[in-house]
């Protein structure tokens, strides 16, 4: 597969019998690191080239098989759910046009066989209290988690990665990666042990450790396959914890006294999207393998580099 070439249309597992149905993407963060443009533009909907985040994201989860998919949203998030619904202006005159190429490309956004379901997360209470805003959603089985800034490019998509380490192990899975030492405050770290199917037995989780408080530089990057035991967890933290943000790894820590949580260095590329850098580095690596002006934005890079 090109970088390019939408997943949308793939499916990587058993579409038949889907052990996990439904993705969550928590998307009531306000995005203010990439203020101005965040001020009424949702983060979600920044392009990497031409296509929005949540649109990598949520075909990441189709391809691997998912077919619900439950957005915590906030106020000034309304482009997303626009972006996944019919355009009915755009598309009738595309038609009229005779613009064949570009309405199946923006009927593609929302194949008929996907549902996009929408909560509110009413305040800001961080990405454990966004997970808990799906239980109702959810219900009693095990489902992902995708943060879309966390975008990422490989062969296989990585949720099908991880779901494919599900259905093997029947456990919690989170996607790592190696991080700088200097970066894991970041980030939740992991410990563990090594598991016989090369991923890592969790023993420990800590979310954004101060520098020299683990020797850990293993990161957790953005997407999780979680037992719906995890609402158990997030509840009982949502109920006793009087100050600051109910993050998702405090839960993932809870989780560890009763059952696995395997962590998968999965393969592939991320992106740290919620960050300028990461999204310049993406939108120069996705620019230069671009189907329409891939070659000659790689062309001009490289003609670029010699002038300097
Ligand atoms: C969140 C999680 C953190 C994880 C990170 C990955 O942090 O809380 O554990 O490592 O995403 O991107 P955030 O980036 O939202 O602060």
């Amino acid at each position: 597969m090109t970088l390019n070439e939408p997943y949308i249309m793939k499916n990587f597992l058993n579409e038949a019998a889907p052990v996990i149905r439904k993705a969550v993407f928590p998307i009531a963060g306000l995005g203010s690191r990439f203020l101005p443009v965040t001020k009424a533009t949702p983060k979600e909907m920044l392009p990497v080239v031409d296509k929005p985040l949540i649109q990598y994201a949520v075909e990441e989860a189709y391809a691997s098989g998912i077919r619900q998919m439950i957005f915590v949203t906030g106020r000034t998030k309304r482009a997303v759910e626009d972006h996944f619904d019919t355009a009915y202006e755009l598309e009738t005159e595309l038609e009229r046009a005779g613009k064949h190429e570009l309405l199946a490309l923006a009927r593609s956004i929302a194949p008929s066989d996907m549902a996009c379901i929408y909560v509110r997360q009413h305040r800001a209470l961080g990405l454990g209290h966004a997970v808990l805003c799906a239980r109702p959603l959810v219900g009693q089985e095990p489902f992902a988690v995708i943060l879309a800034d966390d975008f990422m490019v490989s062969q296989r998509p990585v949720l099908a990665q991880m779901v494919a380490h599900f259905e093997q192990f029947r456990c919690s899975v989170v996607a790592v990666a190696q991080v700088p030492p200097t970066e894991v405050n970041k980030y939740g770290i992991v410990e563990g042990r090594q598991h016989s199917s090369g991923a890592l037995e969790l023993t420990h989780v800590v979310e954004k450790p101060a520098l020299g408080q683990t020797a850990s530089t293993t990161a957790i990057v953005g997407r999780y396959v979680l037992m719906p035991t995890i609402f158990d967890h997030l509840a009982v933290i949502a109920s006793t914890q009087t100050v600051g943000e109910i993050q998702l790894t405090d839960a993932i820590l809870q989780a560890l006294k009763t059952e696995a949580v395997h962590a998968l260095a999965f393969e592939g590329k991320r992106y740290d999207c919620g960050s300028k850098l990461g999204m310049l580095q993406a939108t120069v690596d996705i620019g230069a393998q671009h189907p329409d002006v891939g070659q000659q934005f790689a062309l001009w890079l490289s003609e670029r580099q010699n002038q300097l």
